[in-house]
């Protein structure tokens, strides 16, 4: 087989960089090891960003977002019993943010791609990657009736999450991994019922973070700060409301409505990055070359900001000849990438407690939380990255 872009993996980066370049007439195959199945019910991300937005919609993907997604101008930080309100579209000039369940993008890819003809397989094993520094580079896998398939590319795209293989086929001499483990994880829950809440409330308390967020009408989604160890079975639903109520517990009557918990997980907390992004014809994009805290919602975002620098790139290419901006892949996107690295860091900071932490350490945590939702510089600068700034030029 032969093809223009090898793409690995059905994330929203692999799905987003097929659709952006079948856009711009280039061909591409994408590998994905999972069932079609199973990439569109796992429940991830739910955060995009106003340029998140501008894309699926310019892309001609948006149609569903628009119908089912809700646009939010605000967000909420709780701390001492009260909550306090960010104007998020007042603060950053009509910017805002949409909550959409990342596998709700991924359905609206694949049926983009699988409507549009153009390939997608799904169930491939053992995928490798080969020649990464000639001109022609190759993909070998197993295709989902276990036969030895290769793929000649003039590029290869790496989509394929943290655990993937294409970071590790970047020789590690050429490769810097930057990273930071933080001390606890998410315990996350879907519940039926209602929205508690308008808009998603961050909260900071002295048992640990909560942070309220939402699906749709009657989905809710729900975390707290927990042991990383922790299992699903460390956590009855009892234990799990209990300590919702606690950390959300305010002064000013609002009140967290209970209901039927039906999916619990528990969600790792890294930051990570590796440089550079690119390997001979091979280019990373997304999770398979930076991780975030859930803490920014920026770990989707900045999957398709990836993608958007590198399908502009490829663009050039086929279109002119010209390598200028593939050369620089790797520190287009960095840029973005350590900006949301910073920013994910600082909200997962300012907002959980940590087991070594002192009295003094908590105080300067209510200190910056009253900074930033008193001071409108403060509540800006929260604000333009947490609607994400906006993309760099063309
Ligand atoms: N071969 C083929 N596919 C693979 C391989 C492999 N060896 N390894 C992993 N995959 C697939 C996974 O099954 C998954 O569907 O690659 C895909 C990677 O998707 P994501 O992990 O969603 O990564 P990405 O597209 O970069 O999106 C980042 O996902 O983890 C969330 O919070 C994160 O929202 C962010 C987004
Ligand atoms: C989510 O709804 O899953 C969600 C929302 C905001 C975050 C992280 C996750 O910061």
């Amino acid at each position: 087989m032969r093809t223009q872009v090898g793409i690995i993996g059905a994330g929203p980066a692999g799905l987003l960089l097929a659709h952006l370049l079948r856009l711009r007439g280039i061909e591409s195959v994408v590998l994905e090891t999972r069932s079609r199945e199973e990439i569109e019910a796992t429940i991830r991300a739910g955060v995009l960003e106003q340029g998140t937005v501008d894309l699926l919609n310019e892309s001609g993907v948006g149609e569903r977002m628009r119908r089912e997604g809700q646009r939010h101008e605000g967000v909420i930080l709780r701390f001492g019993g009260q909550s306090h309100r960010l104007h998020l579209a007042e603060l950053t000039g009509g910017r805002s943010i949409m909550v959409y369940a990342q596998h709700e993008v991924i359905r609206d890819l694949v049926k983009a791609r699988l409507d549009a003809g153009g390939q997608l397989l799904f169930g491939v094993k053992d995928v490798s990657l080969l020649d990464l520094d000639t001109k022609l580079p190759k993909l070998r896998f197993h295709d989902s009736d276990g036969a030895v398939r290769e793929i000649t590319c003039d590029y290869i795209a790496g989509c394929d999450g943290f655990h993937g293989v294409s970071r590790p086929s970047i020789p590690s001499r050429v490769r810097k991994e930057f990273e930071r483990v933080y001390p606890f994880g998410w315990f996350g829950i879907l519940v039926e019922g209602p929205p508690a809440t308008e808009e998603l409330i961050y909260a900071y308390h002295e048992r640990g973070f909560a942070l309220v967020s939402t699906r749709s009408p009657q989905i809710q989604r729900l975390y707290l700060q927990c042991n990383p160890n922790n299992r699903v079975e460390d956590w009855p639903d009892a234990r799990i409301w209990e300590e919702l109520h606690t950390r959300l517990a305010g002064s000013d009557g609002w009140r967290l409505a209970d209901g039927r918990i039906f999916q619990k997980g528990v969600v790792a907390m890294r930051s990570f990055v590796v440089e550079p992004m690119q390997y001979g014809r091979l280019f990373l994009a997304g999770d398979a070359a930076h991780i975030v805290p859930p803490t920014g919602a920026k770990g989707l975002n900045l999957a398709v900001a990836d993608v958007r620098v590198l399908a502009r790139a490829l663009a050039a290419f086929y279109g002119t000849g010209q390598t200028a901006l593939l050369e620089r892949y790797s520190e287009d996107a960095l840029r973005r990438v350590w900006r949301a690295e910073h920013f994910s860091w600082w909200m997962t900071s300012m907002l959980h407690r940590f087991h070594d932490e002192s009295p003094f350490h908590h105080r300067l945590q209510l200190s910056q939380l009253q900074y930033v939702t008193g001071s409108r510089s403060a509540a800006t600068m929260l604000a333009e990255n947490y609607v994400g700034l906006p993309f760099d030029k063309d």
